[in-house]
């Protein structure tokens, strides 16, 4: 019999090759009450893949037990003749367990030969993000998404909520955010409105289907920048006000938060207060990604903060908002996660995880952070972006990827918390296409998190694909075809130029319009203020 467990187990022993255990036979349960999560798990996949149904409880035909011994998460997994052992070290290594067991059943149709596994995970952090604010997602296909982490054994869901092109989260003290910023009149041009948040309801089910799964969920409200739909629903919160409109399309806006005025704190620090309440797994992701400066340079609010805080740069400025929301998530003991945008101004405070996404930051710089104690985790765009083609990162590149850099110390890898893997919506409309971009790399990326580095090899992964297939396939998901997770010659550069095509699209005019606008407004201040001050010469 030959087995297919994604990610790969720590140690997997197959110890004879004769089927002792058949699923059809033995379908009575031992389980403790603190397994009931783990014991839900493995009923509602027999029930669906098998159309089993559990025959009561009865002493050791499938155990589910947690040990109380070892590492978190890990666990070990025992078939013996007529029964089935699960032992997690902790509730969470149970549920493993389980998900483990779901592969080993789906492979052997049911049967089972004696097999022992040990397993734990390299990584403490194994995350998922998915961006709602660009597209967004039925509360189904969220829990869908959450449910595939399970089964990858991923662990944290990284929420991308809002964005210039839509807010999604609705929050009762500021509800023109999702009343105004969840709906954009269009798309790139094409006439169709689009829309759509989570009610509170909506929150705290998925947050609710996540926990059921041993998953955190860490929600992202991103800032100073990517907020054009926050300004449509509060322009006050801009340098200069005016209208502002949720974007329409793509690309980094020059119109970002007011870090000059005291009020912008103040709404902040209120929308955090809710956000906290509702997420409560004590994890903040403040964005701070792609921020322009050029509003702040010529903001006399910003101007005087600048001064006032002795800051030389408004990069220093930049870090000095995000500096400072940090300190205020942390004082209330919420851990905080943003991107790494910024790095060489003033640091921001060393308690805060970075997430590595792109090249700004060399790999010397990484080391160097990592081993002055800063914590990481790896999401590099070029490998763990689930958005870009497999023409640019195809299901080998993204497998063979390696998150722990050269140079580290021991405590600099320990730093290294984990790896996510990102679903940027842009050009994700649908399902369909999320599907495509997300599996297999997802497995890819999984078996990093997961695996020891030892037992990585692409070549053994390949060839178990073809179960994982299966499974997803029964799963009603459209994965992308294996040949076509490695596009070569023509098909390779076809599929990068038609990327490269796209990205044109991002950006540049409705920047220009907008500096317009604002030296508009601009220029009108300036004439007042001369009125204002002939007419108090006079
Ligand atoms: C990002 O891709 N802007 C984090
Ligand atoms: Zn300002």
């Amino acid at each position: 019999m030959k087995y297919c467990v994604i990610p790969e187990p720590y140690r997997f022993e197959i110890k004879s090759s004769d089927i002792v255990f058949d699923i059809f036979d033995e379908t009575a349960f031992e389980a403790e009450p603190s397994a009931e999560k783990s014991f839900n798990s493995l009923i509602s996949f027999l029930e669906e893949f098998f159309t089993v149904y559990p025959s009561g409880l009865a002493k050791g035909k499938i155990r589910l037990e947690i040990s109380g011994k070892g590492e978190s998460e890990g666990y070990s997994l025992k078939v013996e003749r007529g029964r089935v052992l699960l032992s997690g070290n902790d509730e969470k290594g149970l549920f493993y367990a389980v998900q483990t067991l779901k592969q080993l059943l789906f492979c052997g149709d049911g049967k089972l030969t004696e097999i022992e596994i040990e397993d734990k995970p390299r990584f403490r952090v194994r995350g998922f993000m998915l961006d709602c604010a660009r597209h967004f997602f039925s509360v189904e296909a969220v829990k869908q998404f959450i449910d595939m982490m399970a089964f990858h054994k991923l662990n944290e869901f990284h929420w991308h909520l809002s964005d210039d092109q839509g807010f999604r989260c609705q929050l009762e003290g500021k509800l023109l955010l999702t009343e105004i910023g969840s709906y954009r009149s269009n798309t790139n041009f094409n006439n169709e409105p689009h829309e759509g948040y989570y009610t509170k309801a909506d929150i705290k089910e998925i947050v609710d289907y996540a926990h059921n799964r041993y998953i955190k969920v860490i929600p992202e409200i991103d800032s100073p920048g990517h907020v054009m739909a926050m300004l449509a629903a509060y322009p006050e919160l801009a340098c200069f006000l005016q209208d502002y409109s949720v974007s329409t399309f793509w690309g980094i806006k020059h119109d970002v938060l007011c870090v000059g005025k005291e009020s912008t704190f103040e709404f902040m620090q209120e929308l955090f207060d809710e956000l906290t309440d509702i997420f409560t797994d004590g994890v903040i992701h403040l964005g701070g990604d792609e921020v322009p400066t050029v509003r702040w340079e010529s903001c006399p609010h910003c101007q005087k903060r600048m001064k006032d805080e002795g800051l030389t740069s408004e990069e220093e400025l930049h870090t000095y908002y995000l500096d400072r929301m940090a300190t205020y998530l942390r004082n209330k003991g919420t851990d905080v996660r943003m991107w790494n945008d910024r790095v060489k101004e003033k640091m921001v405070d060393k308690s805060v995880t970075w997430q590595l996404w792109n090249g700004e930051m060399n790999e010397q710089d990484v080391v160097k952070e990592l081993n002055d104690g800063r914590k990481f985790v790896i999401s590099c765009g070029d490998y763990y972006y689930l958005s870009f083609p497999y023409a640019l990162t195809s299901l080998e590149k993204c497998y063979n990827f390696e998150p722990v850099f050269d140079g580290l110390t021991e405590e600099g890898e320990k730093n290294i918390l984990g790896t996510e893997a990102c679903l940027w919506t842009e050009f994700v409309p649908d399902m369909i296409t999320a599907d495509k971009m997300t599996y297999p790399r997802i497995a890819a990326i999984c078996e990093s998190a997961w695996s020891m580095k030892d037992k990585k090899n692409f070549d053994l992964f390949k060839e178990k694909l073809g179960s994982y297939y299966g499974i997803l396939g029964e799963t009603g998901i459209n994965a992308a075809p294996l040949k076509k997770t490695s596009p070569e010659g023509i098909k390779k550069l076809a599929g990068k130029i038609y990327w490269k095509r796209r990205s044109l699209y991002w950006g540049a005019h409705h920047n220009i319009m907008s500096d317009i606008r604002v030296k508009r407004i601009l220029n009108e201040t300036k004439k007042e203020n001369e009125n204002n001050e002939s007419y108090t010469d006079a």
